[in-house]
Order: structure tokens, then C-alpha cells, then sequence
């Protein structure tokens, strides 16, 4: 920014700036090279997760999603929520705190929807099951998720959408339905849908009717209490 201000690139309401202590009111418009600058405190971020990166912000031995992100101002990013390393998809990327506590909140109840491949047939007796809620060996069954069969046969194809995020959610149910998951793909979370553009690895920041659509469903009230 120095090297901006000392080009003389930067203006603050028409006028030439070149001192970096000046300060400037919420009101004034500075321009960089002639094309406005705004402060935005937050970054969103929606990452394709490929396989074989580890959701978390850094780790000794393995490549992680924040690997990916090649933003220079990075340090406060952090993903909202976890996928497994095998695990595809969407995955958001901020440093909004209090929107990734609502978005993760048990109580909020944000539908997260999955495309997964099976071993074995899926039949309709399946759909009842997950829509009763399953016994994966935790105290509680699942809450009720919704399963939709796109193909059958001896390996099948699905999607499930689950309204919780406990570990290893999805390849769990399946497991007590007697089917291993080979390939799982989150679509989408809550209104947030991942962009067919972006191949695995790559990442764009939101638009602002995703971010505002975001902050609405994770503000709506669920009845559960915090
Ligand atoms: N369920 C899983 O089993 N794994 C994931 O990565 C996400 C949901």
C-alpha cells in the first residue's frame, strides 16, 4: 500500500493521498488506480475439496485444504466444517467466526446434501430407514435424512441429505444399512450450492446474494435452544 500511496496511485475523494498515517471516514471514497477500494472485514470463500487433502489448517504430514488457497492474506481462514480426506465438495472457507458457529450449530439443523456411490443395491425400505433415523452406535439415532436413489445394481448411486455432522456421518448410515460408501461428494449446504466451474481443487470467492442467503438461514429460528 505504501508503494501505492507513494506512486501516487491512491486518492481519497478525487485527491491525490501519499500519506499511509492519514486516516479516512467510512464516507470517503478512495481509489486505487482510478477504481474504487472497499473494506470488507470478511472473506467467503467456496472451495471444490479434491481427494486426498485433510480439512484443517495446517498439519505436519499432509497437504490441507488451506494449502489451496493461495490468497496472500490468508492467516485468518479457516474451513467451516470437516470433510474426510476422501471426501469431495463443497466446502466454505471464511474468517467469519460467528457465521461458521450458526452453520455448525447441532441446533440449526443446516441440510448438507451429498452424492454417494455404494457397494450393493439400494431399494425403497432404505429410504424409510434413513427417514426413521439410524442406530450408527452413537447414544442417539440420526435425526431423519432424506435419501433419493438415482441408480441400483450392484454398485448404486444416491443422494443423501443429512441435517447434522457427526463424524463419518454419512459413510456411518450407510454401514448400518449394509452398504460401503466409495465415493462421497458434498453438493451442497444449507442455500449454498457448489458451482459446477469449479473443478476439484479450485476455489471463487461468494457472491453477495450467497453470502446474504447464508447469513439468513443460519440466523432463522429452529425452535432448539443454543
Ligand atoms: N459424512 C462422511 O462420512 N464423510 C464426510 O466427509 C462427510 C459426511
Amino acid at each position: 500500500v505504501k508503494q501505492f500511496l507513494k506512486k501516487g496511485l491512491v486518492q481519497v475523494d478525487g485527491i491525490t493521498e501519499k500519506q499511509a498515517k492519514r486516516k479516512v471516514l467510512g464516507n470517503e471514497q478512495i481509489t486505487l488506480n482510478g477504481k474504487p477500494v472497499y473494506y470488507e472485514e470478511h472473506c467467503y470463500l467456496m472451495l471444490h475439496k479434491p481427494a486426498g487433502v485433510v480439512t484443517a489448517t495446517e498439519d505436519k504430514k499432509e497437504k490441507t485444504v488451506m494449502d489451496l488457497i493461495t490468497l496472500q492474506q490468508k492467516k485468518d481462514l479457516f474451513p467451516v466444517g470437516r470433510l474426510d480426506k476422501d471426501t469431495e465438495g463443497l466446502l466454505l472457507v471464511t474468517n467469519d467466526g460467528e457465521l461458521a458457529h450458526r452453520l455448525l450449530s447441532p441446533k440449526k439443523h443446516v441440510d448438507k446434501c451429498y452424492f454417494t456411490r455404494v457397494t450393493g443395491q439400494i431399494h425403497e425400505e432404505d429410504i424409510h430407514r434413513f427417514k426413521e433415523g439410524l442406530d450408527i452406535g452413537d447414544e442417539k439415532k440420526t435425526l431423519p435424512a432424506d435419501l433419493e436413489i438415482l441408480s441400483s445394481g450392484e454398485i448404486s448411486e444416491a443422494k443423501v441429505t443429512i441435517c447434522e455432522g457427526r463424524y463419518h456421518q454419512v459413510k456411518r448410515m450407510f454401514e448400518s444399512v449394509g452398504k460401503k460408501v466409495l465415493y462421497l461428494k458434498r453438493l451442497s449446504m444449507g442455500t449454498l450450492i457448489l458451482d459446477d466451474l469449479l473443478p476439484p481443487g479450485a476455489y471463487r470467492t461468494l457472491t453477495a446474494g450467497e453470502i446474504r442467503s447464508l447469513q439468513t438461514i443460519s440466523k432463522k429460528e429452529t425452535g432448539d435452544k443454543e
